[in-house]
């Protein structure tokens, strides 16, 4: 497996350019399988789990084609309604073709993705939505199977506001008999994305974005020619790492709205940032100021931030306290920051942090994908050399994002292992 070798110390500068949204790309390539045709994709990331969603919407019987950053895919060939345990054990994201494949072909039988590196991440509250809409959900063998002669809308609660739950049962609902409503949904900009690109196929689908979301069942849906958002975490990593190495970076084609906790945070942190239009222009500041943080579904500051944010106060002046309150064990990557010379003291789901002047270069491993781009990110202010091992995770959501740092003037390559 490849590692990263980064050698510490550049001020980067220049310009970057965002790729699309992998979350909001997963979403929505599946949502091509709830119409007969060839949709086209444009601005599609080149990542591992793009591979992986491809992968399982072939097995299911769909026509996938790519060139370059443009995917098509036709639906009409889809006959298989079983995810096997060796596409789903790789993605947990595979999960959402349970509402298309319920909507499209009565039955569904998907694994059971389990517990990964940051929680236990059930899907309870999708298996509840679907029974709502009058599925028989069971599990069996490790596996869960949903059918339902034809799915009738309904009112659904979500105890928690779930990203993939809400996803999956706007899928299977644009087909349903009748009006479902999604009440404390999830808000995120990639629902938005994939609501539009839904209602664009022919749905009606009103208040994305928002807690409650209504869905008007119709009869069918038409294939679309749509692209994908820009990815506001991508963004944001670059965002903290022109603030960490007192750099000057302009973020080119990126969604700037979709990212105003973390530009507000970062600039009370001493960083500048001017925006004009899809780009953001972040210029960091020599004294950064330590500052707090609660990771919160959206509009809160994202979960999927925490740990690149974290590093920015690993070097800021005084105390910093960051809670994450989305997953339960997502400070993995604390004990391989401390190994850089982090001062962090976890205490439940709170991480106290005490500045430090400098990190140190060190080997390191990296167990998620968010974890990776900190360690990287560690590594690019640390004095000396950081080697970040096991960076299967880190392509799974991130495009090239070493040759994007080596532009900026970073020393960083990746090494054959
Ligand atoms: C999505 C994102 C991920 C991000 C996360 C939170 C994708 C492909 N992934 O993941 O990058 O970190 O949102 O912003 O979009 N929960 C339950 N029962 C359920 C579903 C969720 O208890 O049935 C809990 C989870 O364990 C977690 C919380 O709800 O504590 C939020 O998780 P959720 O929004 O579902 O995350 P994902 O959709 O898996």
């Amino acid at each position: 497996m490849d590692k990263i070798v980064v050698e510490g110390g550049a001020s980067l500068k220049g310009e970057v350019k965002i790729s699309g949204s992998k979350n909001a790309a997963l979403p929505i390539l599946v949502s091509s399988l709830l119409a007969d045709g060839w949709n086209t994709y444009s601005n599609v990331p080149g990542l591992r789990d793009i591979k992986s969603i491809k992968q399982l919407l072939s097995y299911l019987g769909a026509k996938v084609e790519t060139d370059g950053s443009t995917v098509r895919i036709d639906g009409s060939g889809l006959c298989k309604s079983e995810a096997p345990y060796d596409l789903v054990r790789k993605m947990r994201a595979s999960i959402l073709v349970l509402g298309p494949l319920v909507a499209r072909l009565k039955k569904a039988r998907v694994s059971l993705p389990g517990g990964c590196a940051i929680g236990a991440r059930p899907i309870n509250l999708h298996l509840k939505g679907l029974a709502r809409l009058g599925a028989s959900v069971e599990l069996k063998h490790g596996y869960v199977e949903v059918s339902a002669e034809r799915l009738k809308g309904n009112e659904i609660y979500f105890d928690i506001p779930t990203v993939t739950g809400t996803e999956n049962l706007m899928m299977a609902a644009v087909l349903a008999d009748g009006v479902t409503v999604l009440r404390n949904a999830a808000c995120e900009p990639e629902i938005v994305a994939l609501a539009d690109v839904l209602n664009k196929m022919g749905a009606d689908i009103h208040g994305a974005g928002a807690s409650i979301i209504t869905i008007k069942g119709v009869q069918s849906m038409h294939p679309v020619s749509v692209s994908i958002i820009p990815d506001r975490i991508e963004a944001g990593t670059f965002m903290v790492s022109a603030a960490l190495t007192r750099g000057d970076i302009t973020i080119l084609d990126c969604q700037p709205a979709h990212m105003g906790t973390l530009i507000h945070k970062l600039r009370l942190t001493g960083t500048a940032i001017k925006i004009d239009g899809k780009n953001i222009h972040v210029i960091g500041s020599d004294e950064i100021e330590s500052i707090d943080i609660k990771t919160l579904p959206y509009p809160g500051f994202p979960t999927d931030m925490q740990a690149q944010f974290m590093v920015l106060m690993l070097i800021a002046k005084g105390l910093s306290i960051i809670s994450e309150t989305v997953f339960e064990n997502r400070f993995i990557h604390v004990s391989e920051l401390r190994r850089m010379g982090a001062d962090i003291t976890i205490s439940g789901n709170s991480a106290m942090i005490k500045g430090v002047p400098m990190l140190l270069g060190a080997p390191v491993i990296a167990t998620d994908l968010r974890a990776s781009a900190s360690l990287i990110l560690a590594g690019l202010v640390a004095r000396g050399k950081t080697e970040v091992h096991r960076v299967y995770h880190l392509d799974r959501g991130y495009e090239a994002i070493e040759k994007k740092f080596a532009r900026l003037g970073a020393s960083i390559e990746r090494v054959r292992e």
